[in-house]
């Protein structure tokens, strides 16, 4: 997709991978950015009059419903915002699934049918969720993170299918292991929240339906293509 004079908004804006999605976006000729954050004060400073800020928590419905009032022009929707717990099914507690959950499946959920009457409205846009590799298989640590990007995921596949001949394009963007706070416990080698967002805007700009913005998560990509169950024992080593 061109995204000259495009209107984005990034949800989970203020840090990681969505603060590097929105410098790199700044890079292009988008038209204006809603920079959205639970906390707007927590936003760094872009330094580019293009961006807005907004205040945007996906797990609060009043929170949702404004910000989409507020942004009825968004051209491109990336839901970044995401929480992860750590545990497997044993030592994971229901708080914490559900916690996650609600931020990464039902928040995303409420977001894009916040916005929606304004994409379908117009026959055109582009909604992006930020999954993740666990979204395609299941690793055995973060049990619940997992199983919460898998709903993430599912949600990506059909709502693809529903829109796509109203005109609105869905997107998968599969992170690996990103050097972010939310990873910061993830015992990989992780790439630069910079260099994630590099890629996320190329493969934005190049149209890709899935994007796969760092090496592991091109070599977990081919596995999904290719191999199922090497896929998740590829997620599992170690046990
Ligand atoms: N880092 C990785 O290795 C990795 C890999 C695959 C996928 N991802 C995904 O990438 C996305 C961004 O994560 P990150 O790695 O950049 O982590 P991060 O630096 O911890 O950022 C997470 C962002 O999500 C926001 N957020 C959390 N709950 C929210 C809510 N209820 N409403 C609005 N915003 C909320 C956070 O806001 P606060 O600062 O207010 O908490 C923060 O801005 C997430 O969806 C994550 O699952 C990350």
């Amino acid at each position: 997709m061109s995204l000259s004079k495009k209107v984005v908004l990034v949800s989970g804006a203020n840090k990681g991978i969505g603060a590097a999605t929105v410098r790199r976006l700044l890079k292009t000729d988008i038209a204006r950015i809603y920079a959205a954050a639970r906390n707007p004060a927590a936003l760094p400073d872009f330094g580019d009059a293009r961006v807005v800020p907004l205040q945007l928590d996906v797990t609060d419905a009043a929170s949702v419903r404004r910000a989409a009032e507020t942004a009825g022009d968004v051209d491109l929707l990336v839901n970044n915002a995401g929480t992860m717990a750590w545990g497997d099914w044993i030592t994971s507690t229901d708080a914490m699934v559900e916690a996650d959950m609600n931020t990464n499946f039902y928040g995303t959920l409420a977001v894009i049918r916040a916005f929606l009457p304004a994409f379908l409205g117009r026959g055109s846009g582009t909604i992006a969720n930020v999954v993740s590799i666990v979204g395609l298989a299941a690793t055995a640590p973060i049990s619940g993170y997992s199983a919460s990007k898998a709903a993430l995921q599912s949600l990506t596949q059909s709502l693809r299918a529903t829109l796509a001949p109203k005109g609105v394009s869905v997107i998968g963007i599969y992170p690996g292991p990103v050097d972010t706070d939310l990873a910061a416990a993830v015992p990989l080698a992780k790439v630069t929240p910079e260099e994630a967002a590099e890629n996320i805007v190329l493969g934005l700009e190049k149209g890709d339906t899935y994007i796969f913005p760092d090496p592991l998560a091109k070599q977990i990509g081919h596995l999904f293509a290719t191999d199922g169950h090497q896929l998740e024992a590829a997620m599992n080593i170690g046990g």
